[in-house]
């Protein structure tokens, strides 16, 4: 059996704005594995948005106890095996928590030619639940303009990019000049239109002289009720999260609809675990995208355990570049 290992758990719940002190680094002593598990040497942890809703108790029925190790993805390579189908070195994804030594059950085996990174990110979760937006609700087709917020980010960048190896016509939203660059220059976007400028609505409208034809919003507030002033005939909205929100302690007033009905508009929400049985058809796809670098990515690596908290707050002060992930070990070879 492997030894103690360091991990990160709850301290407090979040109110706001996480900050590193609502959380604490700790020990863990080691136990057996049981039947079906397998001990993983973490070398990447993923971190997401959907995390600050179970610090408070308010994702989809998932609630982080006080004093429990945060959740989370993670990849790394086994180190102990009770699972037959997976031998010792097989590298996997699966649920962790932030830790160094997660016991996994069930997890993904990784066998795709990227790096190891990317499946938390553009090969990952992310990438998933960008392609499931793209090719399986709204189905941007040739000439039309599809806006997304968040972006900079890897659901935002994976959607911008899948719709305009469509023919597409990709705008973003995000936050700031520089992460406006980022994505026309990194991403190739059409366009992308920073919503912290007082002249947002009319900055979007210039970009997107013929309307929305589709929206994928990441944020919800103010940002979405620009974005459905502005629907064209038979639009359609993705609602795929709610940046705008997470750190609100209440709900915010709700946008005007009205628009969505002039627009004959369809809204779906989108929940990526129903996509995970497609998982290989968006990697049949997504893959060779991101291998001839027709889809790019950005990762914002922190380096060890101890950095996970003020990572993860970066995250949701919106300072992250790219895919968030905390390394704890060298690249294989
Ligand atoms: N439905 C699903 O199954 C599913 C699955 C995965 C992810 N998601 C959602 O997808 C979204 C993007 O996830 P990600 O991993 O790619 O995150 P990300 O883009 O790396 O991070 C979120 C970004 O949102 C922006 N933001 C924060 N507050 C905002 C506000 N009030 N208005 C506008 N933008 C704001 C920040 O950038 P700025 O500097 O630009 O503000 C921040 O960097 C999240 O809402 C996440 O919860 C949903």
């Amino acid at each position: 059996m492997s030894g103690a290992e360091q991990a990160i758990a709850l301290a407090r719940v979040p109110v706001g704005v996480p900050v590193p002190e609502d959380f604490a680094l700790i020990t863990l002593a080691p136990r057996a594995l049981e039947a079906g598990e397998v001990r993983v040497q973490a070398q990447y942890l993923s971190l997401d948005p959907y995390l600050r809703g179970v610090l408070s108790g308010r994702h989809m029925g998932h609630r982080c106890e006080l004093g429990a190790v945060v959740p989370g993805a993670a990849v790394g390579r086994v180190v102990e095996s009770r699972d037959p189908a997976l031998q010792i070195g097989d590298t996997v994804i699966g649920e962790a928590g932030w830790r160094a030594l997660p016991i996994m059950q069930k997890p993904r085996r990784w066998d795709i030619d990227a790096p190891v990174s990317t499946s938390l990110g553009v090969l990952g979760m992310p990438g998933l639940t960008a392609w499931a937006g793209v090719a399986q609700i709204a189905k941007p087709q040739p000439q039309e303009t599809l806006v997304v917020s968040a972006a900079a980010g890897p659901v935002g960048a994976s959607v911008g990019q899948l719709a305009q190896v469509r023919g597409a016509r990709a705008v973003g939203i995000a936050g700031g000049a520089e992460k406006c660059a980022l994505v026309k220059q990194q991403y190739g976007f059409a366009d992308c239109i920073d919503y912290k400028r007082d002249d947002f609505a009319v900055a979007l409208k210039h970009a997107c002289p013929n309307g929305i034809d589709v929206y994928f919003d990441n944020v919800g507030g103010a940002v979405l009720e620009v974005c459905i002033s502005m629907l064209a005939l038979h639009a359609r909205v993705v609602l795929c999260g709610l940046m705008d929100q997470y750190n609100q302690e209440t709900r915010p007033k709700g946008p005007n609809l009205g628009p969505v009905i002039g627009a004959r508009a369809m809204l779906k929400g989108l929940v990526v675990y129903d996509y995970y049985p497609q998982f290989d058809s968006f990697l049949s796809e997504m893959a060779p995208l991101v291998k001839s670098q027709q889809v790019r990515f950005v990762e914002d690596i922190s380096v060890g355990i101890g950095q996970t908290p003020a990572a993860f707050c970066r995250l949701m002060r919106g300072e992250n570049r790219g895919k968030t992930l905390v390394k704890l070990l060298d690249d294989y070879a």
